[in-house]
């Protein structure tokens, strides 16, 4: 039996089926108190029906779940108050300013005037929203939209939050604004459990990543030890010159090394980070090879589908019906 103290989520045996559709087919999934996990997988996977069913806006097939030590089936009410849900699309009143919307949100919850006052102060401040608070919503970028709709989802301090695809479509300097202000919610012992499609992003922000493909948890564990198990990090090179190319082949020194002489590529895995790549370049540049393009590939979602599933990242996928 899992320790509803030390885990604020637990997910056993879940299933659920919509018709014909088996979307989940018996998950298992626990996240301990004050941890972020990171359900990482493809369109239709099965992310935010889990979500759903974890904040007791759709029923489960089968299964037991706890949030907080809560009984979803049973103690539906008691859930809701302990969780904070920010969905797939910002879901924010335009036309209200950013202050009107956490206000309503507080009565909404019915919370105190004081209260409400006082972490609305505090929620602005902290996800750098202050000064924009009593400019109307539709006048935000993508990113600050994010942050306000997280913000909202937090008024009345809840232990545990969820966060569905919490920076699609957000270009990516907005993505690492909303990411930290996610890191920020774990000084407050928050428990998050996001969805993503994006390995970089768990890999940001998680303790621990779970690969879903399918209604199925296929992998999980820590970012350092899935992204080992997937594959590190490579750099490609294209040599300018064909006789250069063969040179540049006896020259570099590397692990896993590979190289195709038609396009003149010769790539290797990165262990050391940039220090390696200037190694390279270096022996490169003694030898006076001139490099055309040098490009760092990181493991992604497909290598990690790949890896796992021996599948295509578009093979085998549950799609939308
Ligand atoms: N209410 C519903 N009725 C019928 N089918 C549904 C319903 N909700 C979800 N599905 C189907 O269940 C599957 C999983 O959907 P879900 O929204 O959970 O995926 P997801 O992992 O969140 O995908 P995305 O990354 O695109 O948001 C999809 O095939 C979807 O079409
Ligand atoms: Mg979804």
């Amino acid at each position: 039996m899992l320790s509803t103290q030390e885990n604020a989520i637990i997910i056993e045996d879940l299933k659920k089926s919509f018709k014909n559709l088996e979307v989940l087919k018996g998950v298992d999934l626990t996240v301990r108190r004050g941890n972020i996990l990171a359900l990482l997988g493809p369109n239709g996977a099965g992310k935010t029906t889990i979500i759903r069913i974890l904040s007791t806006l759709l029923h489960p097939d089968n299964g037991n779940v706890f949030v907080n030590g809560f009984d979803i089936k049973t103690q539906p009410q008691e859930v809701r108050r302990s969780i904070g849900l920010t969905g797939q699309f910002a879901d924010v009143d335009e036309y209200l300013t950013g202050l009107e919307n956490l206000l309503m949100m507080g009565k909404l919850y019915h919370l105190s005037r004081s209260v409400i006052t006082r972490r609305t102060e505090e929620l602005l401040k902290k996800f750098d929203l202050t000064e924009a608070a009593r400019r109307p919503v539709k006048t935000y970028s993508g990113g600050m939209r994010r942050k306000l709709d997280l913000a909202a989802s937090l008024i009345a301090y809840p232990p545990i939050v969820f966060l569905d695809e919490p920076t699609s479509s957000l270009d990516p300097r907005s993505r690492l604004n909303v990411w930290e202000t996610i890191k920020k919610l774990l000084n407050d012992g928050v428990t998050v459990l996001l969805t993503t499609q994006h390995l970089e992003e768990a890999d940001f922000l998680a303790d621990t990543i779970a690969v879903i493909n399918d209604g199925r948890i296929i992998a999980e564990d820590t970012p350092g030890r899935l992204k080992s198990r997937v594959g590190k990090e490579r750099l490609e090179l294209v040599i300018k010159r064909q006789d250069d190319f063969e040179r540049a082949v006896t020259v570099i020194t590397g692990n896993d090394l590979s190289h195709n002489s038609a396009e003149k590529t010769v790539s290797l895995a990165i262990e050391n980070g940039v220090n390696e790549i200037q190694g390279v370049l270096n022996q490169l540049a003694e030898s006076g090879i001139e490099v055309d393009t040098l490009t760092l590939r990181k493991p992604t979602l497909d290598d990690v589908f790949m890896h796992f599933t021996g599948l295509k990242p578009d093979e085998g996928r549950n799609e939308a019906a």
